[in-house]
């Protein structure tokens, strides 16, 4: 390796500055011949000069989906800032090991202070604690984790009921798998009109389980489901998770963020309640993947259930006030993942994240509005956390039609690179599904895309009637 590496890395950072610049294909999937080609370069040869490789990754990345792209309104989109990216190559290129104290005392000093600040602002109380994980999925575990081993004793397992919604996200079941749960054990309770969890429905649930000899242990209430972005009520399940004595798991994976809103804040009022709380940076606050943060009321809990000792770790002792993040969770090495969020907050400051946040509210409100001003379109969920979902419904076409038509509309949105809302189903039936949280899209963009859906939209409506 005779090259100028850190001239290499420059070029890559020049070559992602470009890219984004430019934004140019939304989505883009590699053709069965592309990938062929990218499946032959995957083994190493002889060792190629660096510039070269740093084309051919350029070449790859650039099969995906851009999913910070302004017009990108699928799934959640991660309109990651260029901050996030600075702050990563920092944990990177110092490469500290965020599992104890000892390797990493500075983050791991940044990882105790950010995360007793986002407790303090999604109101758990000062014994909370917690930390950084890959994602959403990671954190749901963890908490979820906790729920098992204070809730259950172990000889009781077999018998433990967990309560979920219709809309809740799979990675809660998926979790609840890990831990040991049968698909039986997790009771999935019906949502009401804004497909909030049912609290009556969830209280005969749990009262049906009682009656039949098994144990309710915990409750998933849901702050911004994926569908629709609605919020659970949060209060009325953390009153009855109290008089049950079951767990709050809190899934705000998405919506939590919006304890940083200047405007909405009220919205998210009770995440202070749960006994364990997902909150994903990667999704809301605007950081590239592999950031999101589990909060628990009570950080001894985490030592709880995963402190571990081994005698080839004995040099890296603890103590509350040091802790070894390899005690928190499930990872032992680990990368100091809070380093990126500190340097996006730090550099941009609470006032301008909250704006951020807020003005994806904006943009789905616009969305709403300009879908109403034209015929046919039908809103199915109202903007809601950035989230609004809809259906095209000219007169004479049936149901099955209906579905066909709209996720055509969605394709040929991709497939002409005009932006990418793209559909999912609800009460039965396929729908549009916009998710605006880009600080980066602007109000006339949404306009814009509203007037080229209704153009494609007629058209495709057109060729099915013809
Ligand atoms: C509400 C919710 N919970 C959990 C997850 C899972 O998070 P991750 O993909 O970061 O593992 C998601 C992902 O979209 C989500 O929307």
């Amino acid at each position: 390796m005779n090259d100028d590496i850190w001239g290499a890395a420059r070029e890559a950072l020049d070559r992602i500055a470009a890219d984004r610049t430019r934004r140019e294909t939304i989505v883009s999937i590699a053709s069965p011949d592309e990938a062929a080609a990218f499946r032959a370069l995957a083994a190493p040869g002889a060792g190629r000069a660096v510039a070269e490789v740093v084309g051919d990754a350029e070449r790859i990345f650039a099969h995906r989906v851009r999913m910070d792209h302004p017009r990108f309104y699928g799934f959640i989109p991660s309109p990651a800032s260029p901050l996030s990216l600075v702050g990563e190559l920092l944990a990177s290129g110092y490469n500290a090991h965020a599992g104890s104290w000892m390797q990493s005392s500075g983050p791991a000093a940044i990882e105790q202070g950010l995360i007793a600040w986002l407790a303090e602002r999604a109101g758990l109380p000062e014994s909370a604690g917690g930390l950084f994980v890959s994602g959403g999925s990671m954190a749901n575990l963890t908490g979820l984790m906790l729920a098992r081993d204070r809730m259950l004793p172990p000889e009781e397992r077999h018998r433990g009921v967990a309560y979920v919604s219709t809309q809740t996200h799979s990675s809660v079941a998926k979790g609840l798998g890990v831990l040991g749960f049968l698909p039986e054990q997790i009771r999935k309770v019906a949502v009401d009109a804004e497909r909030r969890l049912d609290i009556a429905a969830l209280g005969e649930a749990i009262a049906a389980d009682r009656a039949a000899g098994r144990l309710p242990f915990a409750v998933v209430a849901s702050c911004g489901t994926t569908n629709t972005g609605s919020i659970d009520d949060l209060h009325a399940i953390a009153d009855l998770a109290a008089r049950e004595r079951l767990w709050l798991h809190v899934d705000g994976a998405y919506g939590a963020s919006v304890a940083l809103s200047g405007r909405h804040r009220a919205l998210v009022d009770g995440l202070g309640r749960a006994d364990s709380l997902s909150w994903d940076a990667h999704k809301w606050l605007f950081q590239t993947y592999g950031c999101g943060m589990v909060l628990v009321r009570e950080r001894r809990h985490l030592l709880e259930s995963f402190a571990t000792s081994a005698e080839y770790l004995q040099d890296a002792a603890a103590g509350d006030e040091t802790p070894n993040f390899w005690d928190y969770g499930v990872e032992l090495t680990r990368p100091a993942r809070a380093m990126k969020l500190w340097f996006t907050l730090q550099v941009m400051g609470e006032r301008a994240i909250g704006d951020a946040i807020d003005h994806g509210f904006m943009l789905a409100e616009t969305l709403e509005a300009a879908l109403g001003e034209r015929p046919h379109w039908r809103i199915v969920s109202p903007a809601r956390l950035g989230i609004v979902t809809f259906r095209y419904e000219p007169p004479g076409h049936d149901g099955s039609e209906l579905d066909t038509l709209n996720t055509a509309i969605a394709r040929r949105m991709i497939d002409d690179n005009v932006a990418a809302p793209l559909t999912t189903r609800l009460d039965d039936a396929v729908v549009l599904r916009a998710c605006t949280i880009s600080p980066d899209a602007t109000a006339d963009d949404i306009r814009a895309m509203v007037a080229e859906l209704d153009t494609r939209a007629q058209a495709i409506a057109a060729a099915i009637r013809a």
